[in-house]
């Protein structure tokens, strides 16, 4: 019979932990946070501001009490090792970083963010004296190229790639382990920045009844933001020799296909969306067997299931 995900067990693995999402208000670190909270863990969000708008997004006014938002700026130098310490951190989900669009824009900003960043989060870890006992980190699908699978085909794919070889060093050199996560297209409520964010954002039109031009067609691997924000959580409470790093997998799928099962949840919409003649750039289709070997099974939303979630909580 198939595995499935044991949500007990891993509810059980939160005990005893402080975690620290960087990131927080972004669509990955706003379901990490509310995952925690959720399973009754305990969690600090940090991001540029404090508000917890996409953490209150996800979360009864009640359980929003429970998770302490810090401003936690990746780019200042202290920031991190100093909520470590003042929060007894024993977990860190290092997602905070600026994503395609924004480090085309802005290269120096994005570097800053996305690897000096990665690099302070490593640094903070590395001098908690033993506190910090996992980190899991965002690294991301676009590292592969289209056709040299290690030759990104963006300057945002070069940074993540960067992070994976000095994660590999902070492992060696430095006895602070990690686990890098490759996500490819994470849809669901939240998503609503990045390249690959058109398909969220084409569940909100629908939801509005509003056309909307999905720019790109193509398949890709669409993975639901609650399996997205487990596997990381999973990942940081893991006991990794060295510093792996993992794609995740969720359903390989045609976006003319992913029209087509929106269309059948919401009748009213056909003809509302339509896919352009556009690919995305690098490797969109994975699997994770391995991933699966290493932290055991995984959540696995269908994405039927996941289209009436975000359509659902969209329409309030
Ligand atoms: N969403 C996807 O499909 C996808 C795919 C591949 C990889 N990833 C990676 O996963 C991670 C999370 O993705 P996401 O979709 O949640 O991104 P997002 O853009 O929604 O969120 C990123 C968050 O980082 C914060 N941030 C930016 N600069 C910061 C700084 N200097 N200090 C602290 N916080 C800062 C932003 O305010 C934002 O809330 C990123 O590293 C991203 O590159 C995402």
């Amino acid at each position: 019979m198939a595995q499935s995900f044991d949500i007990d067990a891993a509810t059980a693995k939160l005990a005893g932990e402080r975690f620290l999402v960087t990131g927080s208000e972004g669509c990955i670190g706003s379901w990490v946070v509310a995952t925690i909270v959720r399973a009754g863990g305990s969690v600090v969000a940090g991001d540029l501001a404090t508000t917890g708008r996409a953490v209150r997004a996800l979360l009864d006014d009640e359980l929003v009490e429970r998770v302490d938002f810090v401003t936690c700026d990746i780019t200042e130098p202290d920031a991190i090792a100093r909520i470590v310490a003042e929060h007894g951190i024993t977990r860190i989900v290092h997602v905070a970083a600026l994503q395609i669009p924004f480090v085309a824009a802005d290269p120096l900003r994005g570097a800053d963010v996305n690897v000096l960043g990665t690099v302070r989060v490593l640094e903070a870890a590395r001098h908690s004296g033993g506190q910090v006992r996992g980190i899991s980190y965002a690294s991301s699908s676009a590292v592969f190229g289209e056709e040299d699978p290690h030759r990104p085909a963006t300057l945002y794919g070069a940074l993540k790639a960067c992070d994976e070889a000095i994660a590999r060093f902070y492992a060696r050199d430095y006895e602070t382990p990690t686990v890098g996560l490759r996500p490819c297209v994470v849809y669901g409520p939240n998503r609503d920045q990045g390249l690959t964010s058109a398909l969220t954002t084409a569940l909100k039109a629908v939801v509005r009844g509003e056309a909307f031009a999905i720019p790109f067609g193509g398949k890709l691997d669409l993975q639901y933001t609650q399996d997205v924000a487990w596997t990381f959580i999973l990942s940081a409470l893991a006991q990794p020799d060295g510093a792996p790093v993992f794609d995740l997998h969720g359903d390989v799928v045609d976006v003319a296909h992913f029209v087509e099962l929106v269309e059948r949840a919401r009748p009213d919409a056909a003809g509302l969306l339509t896919v352009g003649d556009g690919t995305l750039p690098g490797r969109l289709e994975f699997e994770d067997a391995s991933l699966r070997a290493f932290l055991g099974e995984l959540p696995k939303t269908p994405l039927r299931d996941g289209i009436a979630l975000t359509l659902d909580a969209f329409e309030g």
